[in-house]
C-alpha cells in the first residue's frame, strides 16, 4: 500500500493503478478506522480492482463547539488495518493539501441537508459536500462507498453527484453500504469510545427501541405517538436529549407522518454523556 500526502503523487499513483483499464473505488474516511470502515472497504474491492482510501479529518465539517482537537488520530494504527484488507492506496493529505491559503470556494446542497443533522450542526454538511466533490476530483474514482449510518449525509452526497453531473463517480456508483452494528446492536462510530461502560451499556437501548417503535409503525400504530414513546424510553434509560426522532422519505428525507406505500426509513440523533449518537433504519416497504 501507497501511503500519499502530495495530490500530485495521488494523481500520478491513481493513473498507475487505471493503466491497464482497472477500475477504482474510493473509500473516504476521517480515520479512527472500526469495522464499519472495514466492511466499506470490503464492499469497494468486489466492485473495483483497486480501492483508495482517504483519511482526512475534515475541518470543514465541524462547528466552533464541536469535538475536531479531540477527534481521534490514529493514523499509523489505521494504515496497517487498510494495508491488511489490501488496499492499494491512502490518501492522507494535511490540511494544507486540501485548504490551501486563499481557499475561497464551497459546495453547499439545500433542501437535503436542512432538517436532521443540518439543523443540529449548521454548516456541517457544506462542510462534508466540498471535501467530498474534493476528493472525487482528486482520485476520480469509477465508484464510491460510504455508510449508511450517516444516511443524511449519503443522501447529500448522492444530491451533489447529481445535481453537478460528476460523472466520476456518477452517482448510480455511489454505493450505500449497510450499518455495521455491535453484539447488542448499537451501531458502530468513532465515537462510541466517548462512552462511558453505563453509558455505553444505555447506548444499546437506542436501536431497540428503534426496532420496536418500527414493528408497531409496520403494524399499523400512529407515526407521531409512537415517536413520542421511542423518545420517552431513550429518556428513561439514561439519554440526556433527543436531537431528533422522525419518519423520513429515504430520497428527499421529507418528514412523512404515515407509512407511504414503500419504505421510508426511522432516523435517530439523541445524545448521552456529552456523546451525539446517530443511527437510522428501513421501516416498510
Ligand atoms: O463519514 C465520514 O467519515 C466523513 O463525513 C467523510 C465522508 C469522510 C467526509 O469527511
Amino acid at each position: 500500500m501507497q501511503t500519499i500526502d502530495r495530490l500530485d503523487v495521488l494523481r500520478n499513483a491513481v493513473a498507475q493503478l487505471r493503466a491497464d483499464g482497472s477500475t477504482v473505488a474510493l473509500v473516504p474516511t476521517m480515520g479512527a478506522l472500526h469495522e464499519g470502515h472495514l466492511a466499506l472497504v470490503r464492499e469497494a474491492k468486489r466492485h473495483a480492482d483497486h480501492v483508495v482510501a482517504s483519511i482526512f479529518v475534515n475541518p470543514a465539517q465541524f462547528g466552533p463547539n464541536e469535538d475536531l482537537d479531540a477527534y481521534p488520530r490514529q493514523l499509523a494504527q489505521d494504515s496497517a488495518m487498510l494495508e491488511a484488507e489490501g488496499v492499494a492506496v491512502l490518501w492522507a493529505p494535511p490540511v494544507s493539501e486540501v485548504y490551501p491559503e486563499g481557499f475561497v470556494t464551497h459546495v453547499s446542497v439545500s433542501v437535503v441537508s436542512a432538517d436532521f443533522c443540518g439543523a443540529s450542526r449548521p454548516g456541517h454538511f457544506d462542510g462534508v459536500a466540498t471535501v467530498v466533490c474534493k476528493l472525487f476530483q482528486q482520485v476520480l474514482p469509477d465508484k464510491a462507498f460510504f455508510g449508511e449510518k450517516d444516511f443524511q449525509q449519503l443522501a447529500v452526497i448522492r444530491a451533489m453527484a447529481r445535481d453537478l453531473d460528476l460523472t466520476q463517480p456518477h452517482v448510480s456508483a455511489i454505493h450505500g453500504v449497510p450499518t455495521v452494528r455491535e453484539a447488542d446492536g448499537l451501531a458502530m462510530s468513532s465515537r462510541n469510545r466517548y462512552l462511558s461502560p453505563a453509558n455505553r451499556a444505555a447506548a444499546a437501548v437506542l436501536p431497540r427501541a428503534m426496532k420496536e417503535a418500527i414493528g408497531a409503525i409496520e403494524n399499523g400504530a400512529a407515526v407521531a405517538p409512537t415517536l413520542a414513546s421511542l423518545e420517552g424510553a431513550l429518556l428513561q434509560a439514561g439519554f440526556d436529549s433527543i436531537d431528533y426522532a422522525a419518519l423520513a422519505e429515504p430520497d428527499t428525507l421529507a418528514r412523512i407522518d404515515a407509512l407511504p406505500g414503500g419504505q421510508a426509513r426511522l432516523l435517530v440523533a439523541a445524545r448521552i454523556g456529552g456523546t451525539r449518537l446517530i443511527d437510522n433504519m428501513v421501516v416498510g416497504g
